[in-house]
Order: C-alpha cells, then sequence, then structure tokens
C-alpha cells in the first residue's frame, strides 16, 4: 500500500493509501472511533468503524494511549470540516508500538514540567509550529545568500580569544595546555573570508555565558552572520533590511498554517515585509525615549526597556545606527566625523522582541584597531593573524549578526525564545 504524508492527502482523494505516524488524540462515540493520528507534516483524523475494521482490532483501536506509534490503511476523503480538510476512512490497523500515561496531556502543564520533557513537548502542535518557522527562516538565511552570491564560510567554534567582550565566556581545558573559548561570534572569521571571497556569511551556534535570565537570552544561540569588503555603514543597512523583509515575506508566504496554529496577527508581520525601514540614529533614539519619559542619558546602551519603548514608534523593524563608541566592541569603526560613536546598527524588531541584528563597519587602519585591542584590554598576541588583514589589503567592511531565535521569536510572536530551539540552554538549564 502506498504510504503518503499527511500533508500530501490532497493528491490521493478517494484512493486507498496507508499513513504512518502517532496517535494525538482519540474520541469515540461507541459505534465509531475517531483517531487523531500526526506523522510530523500534520494531522488527519481517522474514522473507524466495526463494520470496517473487524472485531478485533475496532477493540484495539479504542484502547490505545497517546503517542502509541501505529500504521493505518484507508480511503482518502475530502471533509471540509476535518481538521486538515480530509480524513481516512480506516480499513485496517496496526500498532507498532503501545505508549501508556504518556506525561503530557491536554491539561495546563508548567514551563518548568514541559521544559524538563522537552523530547517530548517537541511534538505537540504548537512547539511543531515553531519549530518548523525556525527551519523556515534558516533555510530563507541560505537561499537569501545563496542567490545574492555569498560564499558559506564556516568559522571555528572552539577559538583562542574573544569576541564580544570578555564578561561572558565559556572557558575550556585544552589538553591541559591552555585555555580555549567556545565561540561568541563567527564575525573574526568571516572577515577573514569577505577579504578573501568579497562576500562571505557564517551561520553556526555561538555562545554566551550570559548570567541574564531574560526573555531574551539564551546561552547558546544560533546565529547568521555575512561580511562584505567594499561595503560600509549603509551598505550594510541596506543588506540587513533587504535580508529581514526576505525573511518575513518567506514565512508570511509558505508558514502560514504555522502562523495560523500560534494565532499570530500577521499583519504587523505584513508591514516588515516592506521595504525601506526606518534608520535612526542613537542620538535621536535618547531624544525620542526621553519624549516619551524614559529616564536614560546619552552613553547608556539599552536595554529590553528602552528597545521596546522605540520599536513602539514604529510599524516594522527600525535600525538604529551609531551607538557610543564607549558601548561597543573594539572591532567598531569609529565615526571619522565623531569619533564619539561607532559606525554601528541595530535593528530592532516591533511589538517589543527586542535586538534581532547587531553589526556595522569595521575597523580597517591598522595602528588605530592595534590601539583599540590593547585599549579594551586584549593580548594583542591572539589577535596578530586579525591584524594580519589590515596589514594586507585592507578594505572598508562591514556585516551583521542576526539572532535565528530571536527572529524565530518575533515572527511567531512568542514570549520567551527558549522555544524557538528545540533544546535550549539557559544558565538555569542544561538538560534535556
Ligand atoms: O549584537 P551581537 O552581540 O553582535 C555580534 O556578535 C557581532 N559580532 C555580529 C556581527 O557583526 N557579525 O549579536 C548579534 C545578534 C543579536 O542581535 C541577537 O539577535 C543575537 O545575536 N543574540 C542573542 N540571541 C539569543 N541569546 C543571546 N544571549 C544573544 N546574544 C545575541
Ligand atoms: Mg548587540
Amino acid at each position: 500500500m502506498a504510504r503518503v504524508y499527511i500533508e500530501e492527502l490532497s493528491h490521493h482523494v478517494g484512493n486507498e493509501v496507508t499513513l504512518k505516524g502517532w496517535l494525538a488524540g482519540k474520541r469515540s462515540s461507541g459505534k465509531i472511533h475517531f483517531l487523531q493520528v500526526r506523522d510530523g507534516t500534520g494531522v488527519c483524523q481517522c474514522v473507524a468503524s466495526l463494520a470496517d475494521l473487524g472485531a478485533e482490532s475496532f477493540a484495539a483501536a479504542d484502547h490505545m494511549g497517546q503517542e502509541t506509534s501505529l500504521e493505518v490503511t484507508g480511503i482518502v476523503r475530502e471533509d471540509k470540516r476535518a481538521p486538515g480538510g480530509f480524513e481516512l476512512t480506516m480499513k485496517s490497523i496496526a500498532i507498532k508500538s503501545p505508549a501508556t500515561d504518556y506525561p503530557i496531556t491536554n491539561k495546563e502543564h508548567g514551563v518548568a514540567f514541559l521544559l524538563d520533557n522537552r523530547h517530548l513537548w517537541i511534538r505537540s502542535s504548537r512547539q511543531h509550529a515553531i519549530l518548523r518557522v525556525r527551519s523556515e527562516v534558516a533555510s530563507a538565511c541560505r537561499d537569501f545568500f545563496h542567490e545574492r552570491g555569498f560564499v558559506l564560510f564556516d568559522a571555528p567554534i572552539l577559538t583562542p580569544t574573544s569576541c564580544e567582550g570578555t564578561t561572558n565566556l565559556f572557558e575550556l581545558d585544552y589538553f591541559g595546555e591552555r585555555k580555549a573559548y567556545l565561540t561568541q561570534s563567527g564575525q573574526l572569521y568571516a572577515e577573514a573570508g569577505a577579504l578573501a571571497f568579497g562576500k562571505v556569511y557564517c551561520f553556526g551556534p555561538t555562545f554566551r555565558a550570559e548570567k541574564s535570565k531574560t526573555r531574551r537570552h539564551l546561552t547558546e544561540f544560533w546565529m547568521v552572520e555575512p561580511e562584505v569588503a567594499y561595503c560600509d555603514l549603509d551598505g550594510d543597512m541596506e543588506l540587513a533590511e533587504q535580508f529581514v523583509s526576505y525573511i518575513v515575506g518567506r514565512v508570511l508566504e509558505r508558514r502560514s498554517a504555522e502562523l495560523k496554529t500560534l494565532e499570530r496577527d500577521t499583519t504587523r508581520l505584513r508591514a516588515a515585509a516592506q521595504l525601506p525601514y526606518p534608520r535612526i540614529s542613537y542620538d535621536e533614539a535618547i531624544e525620542r525615549l526621553k519624549k516619551k519619559g524614559v529616564a536614560v542619558n546619552w552613553g547608556d546602551d539599552f536595554g529590553g526597556d528602552e528597545e521596546t519603548a522605540l520599536s513602539e514608534e514604529f510599524d516594522r523593524p527600525v535600525m538604529v545606527h551609531r551607538y557610543p563608541t564607549a558601548c561597543k566592541a573594539f572591532y567598531m569603526k569609529q565615526d571619522p566625523t565623531r569619533p564619539d560613536v561607532a559606525l554601528c546598527v541595530d535593528m530592532l524588531a516591533p511589538e517589543g522582541h527586542g535586538e534581532i541584528i547587531g553589526g556595522g563597519q569595521r575597523e580597517d587602519d591598522y595602528e588605530t584597531l592595534r590601539t583599540k585591542i590593547t585599549s579594551h584590554g586584549l593580548p594583542l598576541a591572539p589577535f596578530e593573524w586579525y591584524l594580519d588583514l589590515r596589514r594586507y589589503g585592507s578594505v572598508p567592511h562591514a556585516g551583521f549578526g542576526m539572532g535565528l531565535e530571536r527572529m524565530t521569536g518575533w515572527l511567531c510572536g512568542i514570549h520567551h525564545i527558549r522555544e524557538t530551539v528545540p533544546f535550549p540552554r539557559m544558565m538555569e538549564r542544561l538538560e534535556p
């Protein structure tokens, strides 16, 4: 019998097919059992009657626990009332492996319990929708860069230095001989790639020993980081807005069913599929925040509250550029007309989802960079290779990093980004 996936049922109306999956739920009217079968691509209502199934199978179908694995064979029928628009009139059922007392039921569970059972929680429809959106975002990222001639340039995960400051580094013992660190960002390596290939991107896991327990911080998250030679801050912002609007458009187009499951209001997302995105300077951001009564002073870095207040003023993501040099990393290029600000940009998502992109133009002058490394309290020796990029054919170059989980969290409209990654890692959570 032809095995088909539930998402393909529309091509098989009237045919006999086999579904292979798990029991998501069931109800019974005595004479008929309605089994909700899921196979990872969708859920299909399978209708079992005594006459069609025979007494033995009919009785067995009534005693299966949630998440029992099974194969059902039957005829596909179109039914507008059924959840996915189709149902299966069952002819036979084969139980593969029975399950009893599945821990996640229809009743309300606390989030700690669900996180402890994350390996099972990912089977539920909401988690399913979120992780499918994540998968779509990741593939949209790759398509965007490949369509534009970027080379995938993977950065190492084990590194000898920090990239984003030394306060949140995960340190490892490297063969008892020296220290190594889990990468905070592939950027420094992507810069080497950009000077070799013109335009590159890296996409991989990054790590921050963040002691902040906010809804936007994980200790392990995925970042996609393009880097372009002969590019300045304006070019970087153009790339960032094209990139984000492309992803939004792609998710609206291909993941509308998942957004519906999540009850996501897509009006705000539609605006974010349009260009251009507003650009304001940090100076202007401070003025706007003060007008709104937020207590901030020039020189402060923005936290979640400031970002939320700013994003409320716009219908789509806003790019805030030229933050004070003092709040930013050593590699940022200072504005030549105003050394107190850096040629950097943060993109803030609407509806309080915070910073989804951070990036900017890199310091390309050898002497200035050397001085910055030292003034940030970093040792020069492990950065000699990085300084080589300024010794041999240095050019203006720029890039950014987008956090996959923050992006997914915004698109799905969910509160805490722990649900946007299969197995979240946070200060207080390493399991499962
Ligand atoms: O602003 P960040 O720290 O920038 C960098 O790491 C640059 N080196 C990137 C570059 O220019 N190539 O981080 C970039 C993005 C943030 O905007 C956010 O989306 C995400 O990475 N991010 C986090 N996501 C989840 N948990 C955390 N702890 C995150 N820290 C940053
Ligand atoms: Mg940042």
